[in-house]
């Protein structure tokens, strides 16, 4: 790997999914080299440094320094928070890409950019960015990998139904009677960590991400309560209620939105889907809602004994 330089992950400190995080673990496990973007110098970046990581600081919508940390750089993995500036940070990173030249660029998507076309788009202004992103990224000729994940349990179900259920045992969102399937961002990062460790064999391809079971939300539920011993039921909460709640929390304008649209494509039962990349790319199967539950039981308010 020495000829080929560090691999670069960008997003390393991780916010909600985090799975810039867990990619730079699982490279530095396989005894790779990574070179860890953040965007301030925190405990985050200590704990990266002292995992082994080198740890590079700047912002994504700087030219200068996505320039700066990606010289050197063969292989990169590039993910960032759900922001108003995701197109622009993507654009950014393909100029220098380009301009670098790298082997491999593996960009982290949406499953729900399979759906869309340029007369079907979707009110999300980041599933807008992303499908954008998409096609710049093939404009670019860059060897590129697309990684299409669905709802992460981590970035989603975890912080938006981990307070309902500690506190009264209900999983409370607006998504009708709409079948689901969401995945782990320990196994999207399995598949990244894969492919970025010998990413010949898939550039060019676009990976969908879901978990094993495609189940409406008294599916879902049901696995919560077989994995906290206790029953845990689902409302099905008002739309509106729920982007007050959304608002009330302060959350940025582009993630209510994007989040909103969401809920509103459950609804229309467009997160039915099923695909089998985890364990084509990893070789594992990917987890189970009570697989991720039991993990994080602590988080979900315990399990009873
Ligand atoms: N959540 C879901 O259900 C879901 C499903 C499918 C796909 N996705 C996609 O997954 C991606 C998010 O991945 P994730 O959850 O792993 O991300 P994350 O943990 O929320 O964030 C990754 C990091 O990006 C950094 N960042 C944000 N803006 C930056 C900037 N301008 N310059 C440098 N760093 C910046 C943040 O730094 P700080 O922490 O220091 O602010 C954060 O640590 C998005 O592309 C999203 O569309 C999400």
């Amino acid at each position: 790997m020495t000829e080929n330089g560090s691999i670069l992950v960008t997003g390393a400190a991780g916010q909600l999914g985090a799975v810039g995080r867990t990619v730079t673990g699982l490279l530095l496990e396989r005894g790779l080299p990574v070179r860890a973007m953040v965007r301030r110098e925190d405990d985050r970046a200590a704990a990266l440094r002292a995992a082994g990581a080198e740890v590079v600081v700047g912002d994504l919508l700087e030219p200068a320094d996505v320039a700066r940390v990606v010289r050197g750089c063969r292989r990169v993995y590039f993910g960032m928070s759900v922001s108003a500036g995701y197109l622009e940070a993507t654009v950014i990173m393909a100029a220098v890409a380009r301009d670098v030249g790298v082997d491999a660029l593996v960009n982290m998507s949406q499953m729900t950019v399979s759906q869309m076309s340029l007369q079907h788009t979707t009110p999300s202004p980041q599933q807008r960015q992303h499908w954008l992103s998409e096609q710049a990224l093939a404009w670019s000729g860059l060897p590129v990998v697309t990684i299409r994940p669905t709802v992460f349990l981590e970035g989603f179900f975890l912080p938006l139904t981990g307070p309902s259920v500690r506190d009264r045992s209900r999983i409370e969102l607006p998504f009708g009677r709409g079948k689901t399937n969401p995945v782990a961002t320990a196994d999207v990062a399995r598949v990244v960590a894969a492919v970025l460790a010998d990413p010949g064999p898939h550039v060019g391809r676009i990976y969908e991400l879901t978990g094993p079971r495609s189940q409406d939300m008294d599916g879902v539920a049901r696995e919560y309560a077989d994995a906290l011993h206790r029953e845990v039921t689902y409302a099905d909460i008002p739309p509106e209620e729920w982007e007050q709640e959304l608002h009330r929390a302060g959350l940025p304008e582009h993630l209510t939105r994007h989040l909103v649209t969401m809920a509103a494509l459950n609804r229309a039962n467009r997160y039915d889907r099923m695909a089998d990349s985890v364990e084509r790319v990893t070789g594992r199967p990917a987890m189970s809602v009570r697989e991720f539950v039991s993990l994080h039981a602590e988080e979900f308010g315990g399990r009873r004994s």
